[in-house]
């Protein structure tokens, strides 16, 4: 078994995307310019904004972080947006998700201009992504693609089965993988909380792309010997030996599913990594692109 370590590999990535910038500085281009907006307390997503900051000061990236309260409203929310899409000096425009109930996600989505909408959650990404047009790809199954084309995984003609189908992971995840593009090519099932026969499907799988949000849902009885295992999930399981109180598990079972399989994504290390590198790609472009 081979870890795909998406440390290292998104560590190679963000080290050339920090050349291009500093070569971008000193030609006098535009610094890329992220802006992020978090909308509460919840403590996953302080997690992964605080990250995305830190990663983009590590590559040479200018990036305003806003924090508005829990009980923001939807119009101060989309103001600040809207802000952002008319300045001039942002490049790339992130609100992390979840949002509190009181706030619709997708007026939210809808109202980021789209040539900034790095996340690529917007109506106009999507369809461009499903043509096959130059967009932006949402970060998460961008950075899994980036990851499989960095180990040369040879990925056409291959079963895939991706379980859940998000509108930011499962559902991008499934249809990138069926384009005839190299990574891709492969025959997708997506599935889902009413797929009836999910083992024998999974049993079936060269690939796996785990992406339920379930704590240790994919067991080694659903993996075919050899198959290749991608774990999206980042869960949450209290553990008071832990000075934070928790520990992270995947949605995959990983110690029993690695003694079977060719290739797996550990948690952490594995796609969260990759996901914050796609998205520091995506702003690179968005600065390219204005
Ligand atoms: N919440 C979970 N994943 C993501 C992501 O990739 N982007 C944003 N904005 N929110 C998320």
């Amino acid at each position: 078994m081979q870890l795909l370590d998406g440390k290292l590999v998104s560590e190679s990535i963000l080290a050339e995307i920090a050349e291009e910038v500093s070569a971008r500085k000193k030609a006098g281009k535009k610094t890329p310019h992220l802006a992020a907006i978090l909308v509460g307390g919840d403590p996953a997503s302080q997690t992964y904004v605080a990250s995305k900051v830190k990663t983009c000061e590590q590559i040479g990236f200018a990036s305003t972080l806003v924090r508005l309260e829990a009980d923001t409203s939807e119009d101060e929310l989309l103001n600040q947006i809207r802000f952002f899409n008319t300045n001039d000096d942002i490049d790339g425009i992130l609100v992390q998700l979840p949002l509190p109930k009181h706030i619709s996600e997708e007026k939210v989505i809808n109202t980021i201009n789209p040539e900034k909408d790095v996340d690529g959650f917007h109506p106009i990404s999507l369809g461009r992504m499903v043509l096959g047009q130059p967009t932006f790809i949402s970060a998460t199954p961008n950075g899994i693609m980036m990851m499989l084309a960095h180990y040369n995984i040879d990925t056409a003609g291959k079963n895939c089965v991706v379980i859940g189908r998000s509108n930011i992971v499962g559902t991008p995840m499934s249809i990138l993988l069926s384009r005839n593009t190299n990574p891709g090519n492969c025959t997708v099932t997506l599935a889902h909380s009413k797929t009836k026969n999910l083992k024998e499907l999974c049993l079936q799988a060269d690939i796996i792309v785990a992406a339920i949000g379930r704590p240790n849902y994919v067991t080694a009885d659903m993996v075919k010997e050899g198959a290749i295992i991608v774990d999206v999930g980042i869960n949450r399981i209290d553990d008071a030996s832990k000075k934070s109180g928790f520990r992270l598990v995947g949605d995959v079972d990983f110690a029993n599913v690695a003694e079977k399989c060719s290739y797996i994504t550990p948690v952490p290390g594995g796609v969260g990594k990759m996901t914050i590198c796609a998205l520091m790609k995506n702003t690179l472009l968005a600065v390219k692109d204005r």
